[in-house]
């Protein structure tokens, strides 16, 4: 099938995607749509040919079976031994769930109603800080326990009507300091979160945070959550069960903001929003698992970024939200794609001949714009682009800013597809008066490509339900491109060789230590710092 799809992209790969547009149903064919949520992939160089031979591929790889395996439980995570169920989560009103021949749903919502309680009683004011009323969450976390609330709380922001909640991930100091400067002790929550409890930068946080809080409150544990796997290590660090939220070993870490991960995302918007989100990630469960390949929008989503990168080459993929309150959402993307499918060898271990996991970045519209958009339209490198935008914004009275948003966005994609042609840019330097060779070296300047692709997701409004649908889309795409290329989405072995030697290292910058049994590399760099540092 491979081989198929390659000759296809080869004979068409010249074509103007401009052309495809003959066909005046494309608008409507290379399209699906999903309980309000609208996916335009016209302005790709997909055509039906291609089209069927991608859903052909998704065919050979028994794609339907995976997906049937994912949702029941099976431990399709193989190298961990774990079964992939952030779907449970949120399969509020579907059938059982069974592991291990227990059914989990029984669990899952007794775990909601934990959180819903809890949240309740934050908000209301019935649970306090020693000072009163809490007026401020700080969730520590990082990797999944982090990026997923950290994108969604502010996602939500017309939605806030609880305490103001605020991230700190990065173990450098100043992300605490920062984050704490201007919060009273006395009114704030601290959540740890970690699926482990045993993560470097969280741990060491959760220690400073606790210690700032005691110089101003005498019983500093009692205004401290703890949200984690491990019920051990959450009760070693002083933190009682009544305030653990537990999950289990089947939600991977960027999977699972749809639990407990979550609290701080329900402390916001509070549980009532915190379930629509919840509903819209289950109707995107219920139309990836009933809609047929072909109308089915993370199977399309996926089999683009699969068109785009292993077929076309294309290396990056960005994600440009025109919704400022998503300027997460790319970061949190990289996480969810790049730590998922970032891999070199098949599920059986033997290495992959083809390149997986395209870089993914971004940035809101309009700021990219003006920053790195030149580079989109007129660099040699081709970058499929992913627009995501609402028709109406949350602001009735600054209408008028996204409509312009609006019409930045359809621009923007409109550019991309058509470009601007030399004869266009030589009638643009005529009428500013040139003429010779000043006219044309001017007119070269402004040629624009076009026919470069991109994709536009559309709602209606940024709400909790709909949140709920694009992340859930996103998730879906990872594992459908995960399968059509035969590996594990669900394991990160990536990231651990960096955090040993870490740990190595961490002797190596106490003051005069002996780094003789270092790299040469690193010893370098370690004189270096010490040097600094004896300044
Ligand atoms: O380092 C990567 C990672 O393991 C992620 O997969 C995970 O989301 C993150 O660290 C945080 O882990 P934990 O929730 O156990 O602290």
């Amino acid at each position: 099938m491979w081989d198929k799809l390659t000759a296809l992209h080869a004979a068409t790969k010249d074509r103007h995607i401009n052309d495809l547009f003959d066909n005046p149903g494309r608008s409507s064919e290379f399209a699906s749509e999903c309980d309000g949520l609208f996916f335009d992939y016209s302005k790709t160089n997909i055509d039906a040919e291609a089209k069927a031979a991608l859903i052909e591929l998704a065919i050979s790889k028994a794609l339907e079976t995976r997906r049937a395996a994912m949702f029941a439980g099976e431990k399709i995570n193989q190298t961990e031994d774990r079964a992939v169920l952030h779907t449970a989560l949120r399969n509020l009103d579907g059938p059982g769930v069974i592991v291990d021949g227990v059914d989990v749903m029984p669990g899952v919502k007794q775990s909601l109603a934990q959180m819903a309680d809890f949240a309740n009683a934050v908000r209301s004011g019935s649970f306090t800080g020693e000072g009163g009323k809490i007026t401020d969450v700080v969730n520590i976390g990082i990797g999944g326990s982090d990026l997923g609330p950290a994108m969604a709380v502010p996602a939500l922001a017309a939605f806030h009507d609880g305490p103001k909640c605020h991230f700190v991930s990065n173990v450098d100091g100043a992300d605490l300091v920062d984050k704490l400067a201007g919060l009273n002790p006395k009114t704030t929550l601290v959540l740890v979160a970690s699926k482990t409890f045993t993560t470097l930068e969280t741990m060491m946080n959760a220690r400073s945070a606790m210690a700032w809080m005691a110089k101003e409150v005498k019983d500093p544990g009692a205004q401290f959550a703890a949200i984690s796997t491990a019920m051990q290590a959450t009760a070693e660090f002083g933190i009682p069960s009544s305030r653990v939220f537990g999950f289990e070993d089947w939600v991977g870490g960027r999977y699972s903001m749809w639990g407990p991960i979550g609290l701080s995302i329900m402390l916001a918007v509070g549980p009532e929003s915190f379930t629509e989100f919840l509903r819209g990630a289950q109707a995107m469960d219920r139309h990836f698992c009933d809609a047929p390949l072909a109308e089915n929008m993370p199977v399309l989503l996926a089999l683009v970024g699969i068109w785009h990168h292993q077929i076309s080459g294309y290396g990056t993929r960005a994600v440009l939200p025109y919704e400022q309150r998503l300027l997460r959402l790319p970061a949190y993307l990289q996480q969810l794609e790049m730590e998922s499918n970032g891999k070199s060898v098949s599920l059986d271990g033997e290495p992959l001949d083809q390149t997986v996991g395209p870089i993914v970045w971004g940035e809101p519209g309009t700021n990219g714009q003006h920053a790195f958009y030149q580079l989109i339209h007129q660099g040699k490198q081709i970058v499929p682009c992913e627009f995501i935008v609402g028709a109406q914004g949350h602001s009735p009275d600054l209408d008028a800013h996204h409509k312009a948003l609006l019409s930045n966005c359809l621009a923007q994609s409109e550019a991309l597809l058509l470009g601007r042609p030399i004869e266009d840019a030589r009638t643009l330097m005529k009428a500013k008066g040139l003429a010779g060779a000043e006219l044309e070296a001017n007119a070269q300047q402004r040629v624009f490509a076009g026919n470069r692709p991109s994709t536009t997701l559309m709602y209606n409004k940024l709400t909790p339900f709909v949140l709920g649908q694009i992340v859930a889309l996103y998730e879906h795409r990872v594992f459908v491109e995960g399968v059509l290329l035969g590996i594990n989405s669900y394991d990160q072995w990536g990231v651990e060789l960096g955090k040993e030697l870490a740990v190595k290292l961490a002797p190596a910058m106490e003051d005069n230590a002996d780094i003789s049994a270092l790299h040469v590399a690193t010893a370098s760099l370690v004189s270096r710092v010490q040097s600094f540092r004896s300044n």
